[in-house]
């Protein structure tokens, strides 16, 4: 066997160590050979799938085919990633290779995403499950779920729950829709609809319960706010959490300029305030995190009905 250069036999202790690879060539060629711990993601749709790549705080390198580099280089310098290299897939000799049959989504690690959840959920997911052992039938909602990051997270580690995205927007359904299809999860229901008024999420719970009387019925486990605000329905979630269940919010707080609509943030003091003394909520975690890439801090506020 030819011998193993620096930098192959460096790059062979990162693939075997947690770092991410994006294998970008197309599936065919995915699924014949590639690193092992790579993931795949397609040039032909990463317009569309950005939102699977990680956060511009986390390095990862890219794995591409010699004639598609420039291109592929090109799409890459225009985005706000944050790209420790690129791996020519023809010059990689020494790197652990796979050629089983397994996509991304047939992965069994849980925590092997590219994509990154919200902090508070990755932080506190393993308490979170201790505290809802049988997930079997019990409802979590993503209130302004975005592309579905935080509900793909969730589908994984809550795989016998119905995990429920909402948001306002069709385009945010529709990935969210993809997104759970490219990771094999069932067990995600989107639904569209506006949020923020009082009422809301009663009458999202009443639209409903002709179709899925389980899911009203059951009432729900786990409430995610993240990196959005719907104050003005707190005491319908309130109300429709289950005892035992779990309110997390990774809100912006009111000291960060951006964003600017003053309605889209909150007081640290102002959830314990609403959460506790009101609701007679227990506080399980109230800190404050700090988004490594631009400074703005977030609630990591996590509290349960009792
Ligand atoms: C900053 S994004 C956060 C997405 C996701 N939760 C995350 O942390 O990545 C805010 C999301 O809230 C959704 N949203 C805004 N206003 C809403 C409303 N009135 N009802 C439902 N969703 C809304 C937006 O469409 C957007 O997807």
């Amino acid at each position: 066997m030819a011998s193993v250069t620096a930098m192959e036999s460096s790059l062979f202790e990162l693939a075997t160590r947690n770092l991410t690879i994006i294998d970008i060539r197309s599936e065919q060629e995915f699924m014949a050979n590639h690193i092992i711990n790579s993931f795949n993601l397609p040039f032909l749709l990463l317009n569309d799938r950005k939102y699977e790549l990680p956060p511009r705080y986390i390095k990862f390198f890219v794995v591409v085919c010699k004639k598609e580099l420039n291109k592929v280089y090109d799409w890459f310098m225009k985005q706000p990633f944050n790209i420790e290299g690129f791996l020519i897939w023809e010059e990689i000799r020494h790197l652990p290779k796979n050629n089983r049959n397994d996509k991304i989504n047939n992965r069994n690690d849980k925590n092997a995403f590219p994509f990154q959840p919200c902090p508070l959920l990755k932080q506190e997911i393993k308490f979170m499950k201790s505290m809802i052992e049988n997930n079997r039938d019990t409802n979590i909602i993503d209130l302004g779920c975005g592309s579905g990051r935080d509900i793909i997270f969730m589908a994984k580690y809550f795989d016998k729950s119905n995990i429920i995205a909402v948001d306002n927007l069709p385009g945010k359904i529709t990935q969210v829709r993809d997104f759970a299809k490219n990771y094999n999860l069932s067990n995600i229901i989107e639904i569209q609809k506006d949020i923020r008024q009082a009422g809301s999420l009663h009458e999202l719970f009443n639209d409903y319960q002709q179709s899925n009387k389980n899911i009203v019925d059951n009432g729900l486990s786990i409430v995610i706010i993240s990196r959005f605000l719907c104050r003005d329905i707190f005491e319908e979630i309130y109300k429709l959490l289950n005892v035992g269940g779990m309110l997390c919010i990774h809100s912006f707080l009111t000291c960060n300029i951006k964003p600017k609509k003053m309605k889209e943030k909150i007081d640290v003091e102002e959830l314990e305030s609403v959460f506790h003394i009101k609701y007679g909520m227990k506080i399980l975690r109230n800190n404050v995190y700090i988004q490594p890439d631009d400074g703005r801090k977030l609630s990591m506020f996590l509290a349960m009905k009792v």
